[in-house]
Formats: C-alpha cells, structure tokens, sequence
C-alpha cells in the first residue's frame, strides 16, 4: 500500500468533466518491483471515453477565449501543487513505474517545468502582418487553437509525457483528453487531482483509463469532434495511429521510437563521455526513446573508454526503487526483460562479448544487471532495434565519414550524441547526423525550454520550447480590404 501525505492524490476513478468516473469493471495496477497490487482503477470502455470527449468539445468555447493572462494564472497554479506534491507524486511513480525514488522525483520536475514553462509561452501566440500586393489590403495573420486534442501517452514517464502534452495545449486554449497506459494510470489521475485543485474548469482536462486499447484508441483517434491527436509510443503503434486520424484529417504529432547513436571520437575528453553515456543509457533502466542505443567508440580510444565505461557499468545498483541507493529498478514486465535478453542472446551468438552484465543476479526476472557488449556490428539486431532495456552495444569504428554513415543507417531519427573537442568536427558532425535532437559533449538533452522531438520514423511535431505550441495553434490569415 501506499503511504501519501495527501491520500487524495491516490485516485483510482477516470477524471471526466471535473468528476471522478467509475466503471462497472477495473484493472489492477502493480508494482513493477515487487509484482504486488497497488490498486484497482476503474476501467474505462469507449462509450464511457465519448463522455469525455463530449465534456472537452463542451468546455472549449470558455476556455479557448479566457486571455492568455488567465490561463497562465491556473497553469501556473498547477505547476506549484505539483511542485508541492513531488515527494507523493514521485512515490506514486516509483511505485507504479519502478524508476528510483530519485529519477521519479525529479520527473515531477521535469513534467512541472512544462507547466511552467507553457504558462509563460502562452502569453507569447504572436500573429503576424505582411506587407498585402495592393494598397487597399492589409493581411494579417492570427493563431488560434485547434480545438479538442486527445493524447495517448506511455508508461516510461506517466507525469511528464502528459505534462508535455497538457500543458502546451491548454495554454494554447485547446481542451484535452488523455488515455494514459494502464501499467501507470496512477500518475496521471494525481495529475488530474491537482489540475483541479488549480481551478482547471470541468471539461478542460480529462483522464480515460481503460484496458480496451483499440476501442479507446478509436475514439481519440477517429471521434469528429477531435482537431489533433497527439502520441508517445513506438512507431509500429505509431503508424497504425496516424493512418486510424487520416479518416478525419486530424492535426497529428507523433513522439515514436529511436535508435540514438552515441560516438566517441579520438579526440573527446573520454571520462566525460563515460559519464554522459552512462546517464543517457541507464536512464530509467534504459526505457527511454531517446536512451543511447549503440556506442560507436573510435579506435584510438576504444580500450580506454571500454574499460572504464564497463568499470562504470559494474558500479551501478539494480533492486526496488524506493531503496535510496538503487540505480536501476525493475523494467517494466518480465515480457520487457525478456525481449531484451533475447537481443542480448542474439548478440552472442553473433559474435559479441559480454563485458559485465553476467554476473547471477538474485533479483527477480523483471531486474536485469546492466550490461555491456563489446565486438557488436552495426547490422546485428541488437543495433537495429530500439533495445529499451540496460544493455550498451559498443561498435568500433575508424573514421568520421565512416561513423556518420553508420549512425544514419537506421530508420530512426529521434536523438544523437557525440564526444568530440574538434570545433570543426562538432559543426561536421552536427549537421550530418539526421536526427532531430543532438547531444554533443552532454548525455541528456531533455528540458522544457528546448524543442523535442525527431525526424525520419522518429515521428513529427515538437513538444517543449517555443516550437511546442505550433502543434496546438492553426493559424488563420485575414484578408482586409475595401481600405
Ligand atoms: C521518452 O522516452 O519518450 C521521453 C524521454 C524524455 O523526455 O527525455
């Protein structure tokens, strides 16, 4: 069980139209760490998530036309409870998701900054004038807000991918409709406990939780009331997502897998790129699109950066996430942990080594130790696919031109990092990799003020930054004449 400060933060009913919504049936949601229930939260059908889009369509007149002013004033509030809350809100987490107590804590920063930030930027939707071809017309140019969003996020940030998405459209004036994953509905409904605690109107915001993923997602993808539906997740589901909005012509924006490259060139400071490496794979126990995926490491520095990088590896601690010393909790099923072991397997038999990683390990299935492969090639399956587990694949390489090639032979183009000291090399190096986020001499690249998001099947759209809004706004141009 969970002991909150505030027990009302544990809310286990959908959020629509300002009320808590319960259903005939309801889903159990476990603890990642442990296997044990932590409560049961009703479950949602698709007629229910209608009522929902209903309350959004219905709220969108009062709440698109309050001046930006206003809306700041609420998302502000929001910002501040969830700010206040971190501690519960982080446990609730931990206990759902199974990152570190640590990590959880502050991805209730990291989702609050959003808040903030997007409360700010919403005061900030400029329009435009341009110069009309005749003296009688003016042309100006106005944004407005789409209208009705609806979002499905993941389950390997349950607070911050809906804050990312929430916060952007509301400040935009759009109303919102979410259907977080069912492994971590938890988060989410907390969330929507404090957004109304802020003085978010009825209907503004609403949270569907519901095991019937296709239904559901039927409805936030195909309702006609909806303008944009915005998603985090992979990019086969992805897929299927956008084409289900093609029968409506919804704006789309797709947050979807990566493949992220991480390059050491002969020239980087290498302890610094141990470090970067090891925060950006072992993150959330490597469970993020934008974990490093393959470590390209240059021939001069090959044996220096291995063996401190694996000593690194063999550091980190594997167990619960409420331990305060634990690095990386469980993943998220033992489904998840053994599609990763079956990379790692696969590897092997290839030819790769495995570096540290295999020591027994009296944790459960769903814990893996953190590993490292060594002698991995560019086209075994372990660097084709997006590995979400903490395993480093480490592939040698001789040259730039080489390296450059080898990183964009992937069909994904989410982030990308690379360790180098050579001026020249960075600005070479930064425009040749095709990917939408570039992390050089820095291992995490995410925060609310910068633009995230990808290119090729990494999806469209940025979430984050000025940029962020653009998803949520249509711009309308007016013609003036008879001047
Ligand atoms: C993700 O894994 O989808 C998001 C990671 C981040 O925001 O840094």
């Amino acid at each position: 069980m969970i002991a909150l400060e505030d027990s009302e933060l544990l809310r286990t009913f959908s959020y629509i139209n300002g009320s808590w919504h319960s259903s005939e049936k309801d889903i159990a949601v476990t603890n990642p760490a442990t296997g044990e229930e932590i409560a049961r939260v009703s479950d949602i059908t698709p007629a229910e998530t209608e009522l929902a889009v209903a309350a959004a369509k219905a709220a969108l007149p009062e709440w698109s036309t309050k001046s930006a002013n206003e809306r700041a004033a609420i998302l502000r509030k929001w910002f501040e409870l969830m700010m206040a809350n971190q501690m519960d809100l982080g446990q609730i987490l931990t206990l759902e998701q199974g990152k570190p107590l640590v990590e959880a804590k502050g991805e209730i920063a990291y989702g609050a900054a959003f808040i903030e930030w997007f409360a700010e930027e919403g005061k900030r939707i400029y329009g435009d004038t341009i110069p009309a071809p005749s003296k009688d017309k003016k042309i100006i140019v106005i944004k407005q807000p789409v209208g009705v969003v609806s979002a499905i996020t993941p389950w390997n940030f349950p607070n911050a991918m809906i804050a990312r998405k929430a916060a952007a459209a509301l400040a935009a004036g759009c109303t919102f409709v979410v259907r977080p994953a069912t492994q971590t509905p938890l988060s989410a409904l907390a969330m929507a406990e404090l957004a109304e605690r802020a003085g978010i109107p009825a209907g503004v915001f609403n949270v569907v939780v519901g095991s019937d993923a296709q239904g559901i997602g039927e409805v936030l993808t195909q309702h006609p009331d909806i303008a944009k539906f915005t998603f985090t997740g992979s990019t086969g589901v992805g897929k299927r997502l956008i084409a289900q909005c093609a029968t409506t012509v919804k704006k789309v924006s797709m947050e979807l897998g990566g493949n992220a490259p991480f390059i050491v060139f002969d020239d980087a400071d290498i302890d610094a790129a141990v470090q970067g490496a090891l925060v950006s794979k072992y993150r959330n126990a490597g469970q993020t699109c934008v974990c490093t995926n393959r470590i390209f490491v240059q021939k001069g520095v090959l044996k220096e950066f291995t063996e401190k990088f694996t000593k690194a590896v063999a550091n980190l601690k594997v167990g619960n996430g409420m331990d305060s010393d634990t690095d990386i909790g469980p993943l998220i099923s033992e489904k998840a942990a053994s599609d990763v072991k079956q990379l790692v397997v696969q590897s092997l038999e290839q030819g790769a080594s495995l570096l540290t990683g295999n020591t027994p390990s009296d944790h459960p299935e769903q814990f893996l130790n953190p590993m490292v492969l060594t002698d991995v090639t560019n086209d075994m399956p372990i660097a084709r696919n997006e590995i979400f587990g903490p395993v480093s694949p480490i592939i040698a390489f001789d040259d730039e031109q080489q390296v450059i090639a080898m990183a964009n032979d992937t069909e994904f183009g989410l982030a990308a990092y690379f360790y180098a000291r050579d001026i020249g090399r960075v600005w070479r190096v930064s425009e040749g990799l095709e990917y939408g986020m570039i992390g050089i001499n820095e291992g995490i690249v995410s925060n609310a003020a910068a633009p995230f998001g990808g290119v090729k099947q990494s999806g469209n759209g940025r979430e984050g930054s000025r940029y962020g809004l653009d998803d949520y706004l249509e711009i309308k141009y007016l013609c003036m004449g008879g001047l």
